[in-house]
């Protein structure tokens, strides 16, 4: 979502100003164009020239500047952008935009914004200035208005020496959620509801030991983040990652292939999609003891196993308006054994893959799919980064979903 869009930062003055260079930087390797605008407290801990040099525009400091950019420069930029971020947004700069004041450039592009466009406030400050009833009581005004959205800041060490609540949060989140509100603005995937399994369980044998698999859930994530982009509503239950959380996500985290089927059948009901990237174990161990089991003599070792819920066989069962994708992770007769899971799992579509080939599969961060539907269709994509497969899944989903239901309401 953020390619090509036009994002307008207004930088107001806290010390967190040094995570706003990184967010523009950030934006434009996304491929979007950014312009800054700057309080003059902002223009105290880092000069103009740096965000002009890293957005490669322009950057706007003052209604009273000898040669802006535009004529009425405020309302012009307010008209150029898409979205309009500010990050960091003091307490004092938020009490201005929640009672309507435009005495500098920042709060005049603000006001100038129209209710059609998304504005975001990343607030940062002192905790004891954040948890203050009036800052609370400006970000509650804000965001009782339809175009705003807020960003809560994160608890941790501050600027100050104190800790609390008030760190603006890591720029990687910060563009993460500008994606997301432009998603939920202007997305096609808004006012859906998906529910993404990620990465593989896992079912212990004893306190240090367990069954796992390769998967690392970078596909899974990958299809959450795109799904976010797009402007969905988003549950991530997944199993162990190393993978970095989508912020904008509701994710619940699980081990074992028991506790993923509960947390999918808890919000199957509710949702319209469910995409089941996850690696499940398929067996578990008979028991599961509470000391670590020791060597013995013997050169053999037996694990009995007892069989897990196919939770897409379960939710297929279950099916009544939801689109179910399921994956296939295959080393041999790929379509065939793909297909063969569609009419026993009851799918709308299955994402297969040949796990064995270089550039697809477990842990890397590209994928070669095929994407096979009910009807037996069979689109081959060619090597790309996950990303790119999970937007193709959620385009696939997306023509599936309108083919049965009609165009939903926005
Ligand atoms: N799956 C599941 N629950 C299981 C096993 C698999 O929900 N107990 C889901 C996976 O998340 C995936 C799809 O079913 O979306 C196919 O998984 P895969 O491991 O390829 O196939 P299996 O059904 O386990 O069959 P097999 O291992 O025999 O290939």
């Amino acid at each position: 979502m953020l390619n090509g869009k036009k994002i307008l930062l207004g930088v107001s003055g806290g010390i967190a100003v040094y995570k706003a260079v990184e967010v523009v930087s950030r934006l434009r390797k996304a491929g979007a164009e950014v312009r800054v605008v700057m309080t003059e407290n902002a223009t105290k801990f880092v000069t103009p020239m740096l965000f002009k040099e890293i957005s490669n525009n322009p950057v706007a400091v003052s209604l009273w500047a000898d040669n802006p950019e535009f004529y009425a420069e405020h309302i012009k930029l307010a008209e150029w952008a898409d979205i309009l971020v500010v990050a960091p947004a003091t307490a004092n700069v938020c009490a201005k935009l929640a009672n309507g004041f435009a005495d500098d450039i920042l709060t005049s592009v603000a006001l100038a914004i129209p209710e059609t466009k998304p504005i975001l406030i990343c607030p940062a400050m002192n905790c004891d200035m954040y948890a203050n009833v009036a800052t609370q009581e400006n970000l509650n005004k804000l965001l009782g208005r339809e175009n705003y959205f807020v960003v809560e800041p994160e608890d941790g060490l501050l600027a100050c020496g104190t800790s609390g609540k008030g760190r603006l949060p890591e720029p990687m989140d910060i563009v993460e959620h500008i994606d997301a509100t432009l998603g939920e603005c202007y997305g096609d995937l808004v006012g859906r509801y998906i529910l993404v399994t990620a990465a593989g369980t896992r079912e212990n044998i004893d306190p240090v030991r367990f069954i796992g698999n390769r998967s690392s859930g970078k596909m899974g994530y990958a299809i959450a983040r795109a799904a976010l982009s797009r402007g969905a509503l988003v549950t991530l239950v997944t199993g162990p990652s190393c993978e970095i959380t989508p912020c904008e996500a509701n994710v619940i985290n699980v081990e074992s292939t028991q506790e993923m089927y509960d947390a999918c059948l808890a919000v199957y009901p509710v949702v319209d999609v469910v995409i089941k990237a996850a690696a499940v174990a398929d067996y578990r161990p008979h028991k599961t003891v509470s000391q670590k089991i020791k060597k013995e003599k013997d050169d053999k070792f037996n694990l009995l196993l007892d069989k897990n819920p196919d939770i897409l066989y379960e939710l297929g069962q279950r099916k009544k308006k939801q689109i179910l994708v399921g994956f296939a992770a295959e080393t041999t007769k790929v379509v065939e054994y793909a297909k063969a899971k569609i009419v026993k799992k009851n799918l709308d579509l299955i994402v297969a893959n040949d796990v064995t080939q270089a550039g697809a599969g477990f842990n890397v961060d590209t994928n070669i799919v095929k994407l096979i539907d009910a009807k037996g269709k069979v689109t081959e994509l060619t090597e790309m980064s996950k990303l790119d497969v999970a937007h193709k899944i959620l385009d696939k989903v997306l023509s599936l979903e309108l083919g049965s239901y009609g165009k939903k309401q926005r």
